[in-house]
C-alpha cells in the first residue's frame, strides 16, 4: 500500500465511484459525496455540499491532507449541461478552481477528469497540443478549469477523457447501465449517428492516473482514449448485440441540426508512452463489463 493519500471530489459519481474502487487496492482513498453515496468497503467517505465556498474547500483539504486531490465532480452529458447552467458553473468552474486552491494549500497534486468536447469536433484525431475550441457548455466549462488549473498550479495532470465505458452504482448508472435496463427495455433511445468519440474503459483512467502517480508525471495534459473510432447509435448496436440484447430500441438521431459529422476522437499515443499503458478495442473494453 502507497503512503500516497488520495481524495476523490466527487467520488459517488460515475467516475468517481471507480476510480476510488480501483485505486484504494494501491492506495489510501476518501471520497467526498453529495447527495447519494454507495459505500465502499475499502474507502473513507465524507460528505461534503460546499464546492462553492473556498474556504470550505480548504478547510476540507487541510483537514485530510492529501498528497493527491482527483477532482472528479460535475455532469459528464453534454445535454444535461445546456440546460443546467448553474450546476455547471458551480461543479466545473468553482467546485474545481476552489479545490485546486485548496489543493495547492497541502502541496497537493492536482488531477483534473476532463473531455473531449474541449475541441471543435471537426477534424478528430486530436493531440495534446491541438487548438481548443469547445462549442457546447461542456466543453467551455472544462476548457475554462483546464486554463485555471494549467495557469496556477505547479503540481498538476489534466486527463481529457473520451466517453467512459463501465458500470455505475445504483444513483450513479453509467450510459451503459441505462441501456441494458430491462426496466426502460421497452422505451425508444434515440442517439446520433454522426457523433464520433473513441470510447475507453473507466479502468483504463484508473489505470493511468496510478502510472502518473507512480511516475509522479507534472503539468501535463493527457489524452485518454480507445482504439475504436464510433457513433454513440453504433456503439449503443454493438453493445447490445455484444451482450446477446435486442437492439431494436436503439434509433437514429435524424435531424436537419445533423446535417455533418462531428468526430471527437483523441490521439493519446503520447500518454501510452509516457505512462506506458495499452490500448483497447471497444470489445476488450466490452469484456471488462
Ligand atoms: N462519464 C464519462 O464518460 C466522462 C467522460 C469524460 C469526463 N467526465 C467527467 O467526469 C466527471 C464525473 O462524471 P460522471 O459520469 O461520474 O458523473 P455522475 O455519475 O453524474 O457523478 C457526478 C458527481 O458529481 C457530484 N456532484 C454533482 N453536483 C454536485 C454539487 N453541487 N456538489 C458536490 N458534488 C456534486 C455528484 O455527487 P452526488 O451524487 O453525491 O450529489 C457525483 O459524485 C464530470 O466532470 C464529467 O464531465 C465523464
Amino acid at each position: 500500500m502507497s503512503e500516497k493519500k488520495i481524495l476523490i471530489v466527487g467520488g459517488s459519481g460515475f467516475v468517481g465511484w471507480n476510480l476510488a474502487s480501483f485505486l484504494s487496492r494501491n492506495y489510501p482513498v476518501t471520497l467526498t459525496w453529495h447527495r447519494t453515496l454507495t459505500p465502499h468497503p475499502r474507502v473513507n467517505s465524507v460528505q461534503f455540499g460546499g464546492l462553492h465556498d473556498k474556504d470550505a474547500c480548504v478547510a476540507l483539504v487541510q483537514q485530510l491532507n492529501p498528497s493527491v486531490v482527483i477532482y472528479a465532480a460535475g455532469i459528464s452529458d453534454p445535454v444535461r449541461a445546456e440546460k443546467d447552467p448553474a450546476v455547471m458553473m458551480l461543479t466545473h468552474t468553482n467546485g474545481a478552481n476552489h479545490m485546486l486552491i485548496a489543493a495547492d494549500y497541502v502541496k497537493a497534486k492536482s488531477i483534473f477528469i476532463s473531455s473531449d468536447y474541449v475541441f471543435a469536433g471537426i477534424e478528430g484525431n486530436y493531440h495534446e497540443g491541438d487548438t481548443t475550441i469547445p462549442y457546447n457548455a461542456l466543453g467551455k466549462a472544462k476548457l475554462s478549469a483546464e486554463n485555471f488549473i494549467r495557469s496556477r498550479s505547479l503540481n498538476h495532470v489534466v486527463i481529457r477523457c473520451a466517453p467512459l465505458l463501465g458500470r455505475g452504482t445504483l444513483d450513479h448508472p453509467s450510459w451503459l447501465d441505462r441501456l441494458r435496463d430491462p426496466m426502460a427495455s421497452s422505451k425508444k433511445i434515440t442517439l446520433s449517428r454522426k457523433q464520433i468519440h473513441n470510447p475507453v474503459h473507466v479502468r483504463e483512467l484508473a489505470t493511468a492516473i496510478d502510472r502518473a502517480l507512480q511516475y509522479d508525471v507534472r503539468n501535463k495534459i493527457l489524452h485518454l482514449g480507445g482504439l475504436t473510432r464510433i457513433s454513440e447509435y453504433d456503439l449503443a448496436v454493438r453493445f447490445l448485440e455484444h451482450f446477446g440484447l435486442g437492439a431494436d430500441r436503439v434509433v437514429p438521431f435524424d435531424s436537419v441540426l445533423e446535417y455533418q459529422y462531428q468526430d471527437y476522437s483523441l490521439n493519446f499515443t503520447q500518454t501510452l508512452k509516457l505512462l506506458k499503458t495499452e490500448a483497447l478495442l471497444l470489445e476488450q473494453s466490452f469484456d471488462l463489463l
